[in-house]
C-alpha cells in the first residue's frame, strides 16, 4: 500500500500553516442564487474542513466588474449581502479546523454578452478578441484595464476582512488574466501587451494591488498553459518562455502558483526531460523558485473534462503523486472530483481506508452536499 505520509505533513507559506498538503481544488457548482453563499453552501465548504482537507480553494468567485461572468446562480465577492454570506462560509470552515481562500474569477471574453448577473454588461477583455481570435469589442482603455485589476484587489481586501487565510487569483483556462497571457487574445501595444513579460503585466498589476489590500496574506495565482476551448495552446513553448513568464509573477510578489493540469503525472516538456519529466508545477516550481500546487486526476483514473460529459471514473493509485510530492517537485497537491464524491476523502486517505474510497459518479454533479 502507497505510503501517504508525505501527503499528511504541515506546509508553511508566509503567516499561514496548513496541516496537510492537501488542497480542494476550486470548483464552480453554481448553487448561489441571488449572488450570495447560503446555507448549503456553508455546509458543503465545513464538511469538507470536517473532512480533513488542508486548505480549500472557493469555487470561482465574481470580483466586482459587472461582466465578470455568465451564470446568475455563481456567487459574488462583493456587495453587503455575497459577504455576509462568505462571512458565515469561513466561520463554518474554521470552526470545523479547515483554512480557506475565495478563488477570485473574471471570465473575460469566455462570458457571452447577455448572461450572468447583469446581463447588460459589456465583457471585459484585453483586446475586445474572444477564444477563437474573433474582434468582438473595441480595446479597453488603460484606465479599464487598471479598474480590472483593481476589482481583484477590492475583492483581496474583503477576503482578509472577512476572515480568509489566503487569497487565489483566477489566471488559468482562458479567463480574463489568461487573456492577457495568451497571444491570441491579446493584441495590445501599450503596456500590456507584446513580449510575455508584458502579457503578464496584468496579473503583475492585479498582485501587486491585492499585496497593497491584504498585507501579509498569502496569495496564490492560479495558471494553465491549456485553454477551456483549446486543449494543445500553450502560452510558453519553452522552458525559457515559461521562466520570462512565472518570473514576472515571482517578482510581483505571489506566494505560490497553482497549475492547473488534467493529469498531474503529464509532462510539461517531454522534449527535455522525457516521458515521465516534470510535470508544468515542477517546471513552475524550479524555474520560479516559489511552492507549487499540482492538480489533475488526483486519485482517480481518467480526467476532468469528461465530468462534464457525463463520465465517471475509477479509483486510481497515489503512489506516483506521492513520490513526486516527496521529491519536492511540487509542495501542495489539488483534488476535484474525488472531494466532490466524498468529502471524508483525505481522512480516509490518511487512515489508510482505501477501500472505503469510491469511484467518482458523474451523478455527484448533480447532487450537492
Ligand atoms: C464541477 C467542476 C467545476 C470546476 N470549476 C472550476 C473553477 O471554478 N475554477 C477553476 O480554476 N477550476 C475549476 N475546475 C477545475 C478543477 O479545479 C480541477 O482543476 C479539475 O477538476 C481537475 O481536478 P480533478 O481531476 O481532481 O477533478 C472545475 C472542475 C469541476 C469538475
Amino acid at each position: 500500500m502507497t505510503d501517504v505520509a508525505p501527503l499528511f505533513r504541515p506546509f508553511r507559506i508566509r503567516g499561514l500553516t496548513l496541516k496537510n498538503r492537501i488542497v480542494m481544488a476550486p470548483m464552480t457548482r453554481a448553487r448561489s442564487p441571488g449572488a450570495s453563499p447560503n446555507d448549503a453552501n456553508v455546509g458543503y465548504y465545513a464538511r469538507r474542513a470536517a473532512g480533513g482537507v488542508g486548505l480549500i480553494l472557493s469555487e470561482g468567485t465574481h470580483t466586482r466588474r459587472k461582466g465578470a461572468g455568465n451564470d446568475a446562480n455563481v456567487p459574488l465577492f462583493w456587495g453587503e449581502q455575497p459577504l455576509a454570506g462568505w462571512r458565515r462560509v469561513i466561520d463554518a470552515v474554521h470552526a470545523a479546523g479547515g483554512r480557506m481562500g475565495p478563488q477570485l474569477w473574471h471570465q473575460g471574453m469566455r462570458r457571452e454578452r447577455g448572461t450572468g448577473h447583469f446581463p447588460d454588461a459589456p465583457s471585459d477583455g484585453p483586446s475586445g478578441i474572444n477564444l477563437l481570435g474573433e474582434k468582438i469589442a473595441d480595446e479597453p482603455s488603460e484606465a479599464e484595464v487598471l479598474d480590472m485589476a483593481q476589482a481583484y484587489a477590492d475583492a483581496a481586501g474583503d477576503a482578509k476582512r472577512l476572515g480568509f487565510d489566503c487569497v487565489e487569483l483566477h489566471g488559468a483556462h482562458g479567463y480574463l488574466i489568461d487573456e492577457f497571457f495568451w497571444e491570441r487574445t491579446n493584441r495590445r501595444t501599450d503596456r500590456f501587451g507584446g513580449s510575455i513579460e508584458k502579457r503578464a503585466e496584468f496579473a503583475r498589476e492585479a498582485i501587486r494591488r491585492c499585496r497593497v489590500a491584504v498585507g501579509e496574506l498569502p496569495i496564490f495565482i492560479r495558471i494553465s498553459q491549456w485553454k477551456a476551448t483549446d486543449y494543445a495552446a500553450k502560452v510558453a513553448a519553452s522552458p525559457h518562455e515559461l521562466e520570462r513568464w512565472v518570473g514576472v509573477l515571482a517578482e510581483a510578489g505571489v506566494d505560490a502558483i497553482h497549475c492547473s493540469q488534467r493529469r498531474i503525472l503529464e509532462p510539461e516538456f517531454p522534449g527535455i526531460d522525457g516521458p515521465n519529466g516534470l510535470n508544468l508545477a515542477g517546471w513552475v516550481k524550479k524555474l520560479s523558485g516559489l511552492p507549487t500546487i499540482s492538480v489533475g486526476s488526483v486519485g482517480l483514473t481518467s480526467e476532468f473534462m469528461g465530468a462534464f460529459r457525463g463520465e465517471g471514473s475509477s479509483v486510481g493509485k497515489l503512489d506516483e503523486t506521492v513520490a513526486r510530492l516527496e521529491r519536492g517537485e511540487f509542495d501542495l497537491v489539488a483534488v476535484g472530483r474525488a472531494l466532490l464524491q466524498d468529502p471524508d476523502w483525505a481522512l480516509k486517505v490518511e487512515g489508510g481506508r482505501h477501500h472505503e474510497l469510491r469511484d467518482y459518479d458523474a451523478k455527484a454533479l448533480q447532487t450537492y452536499f
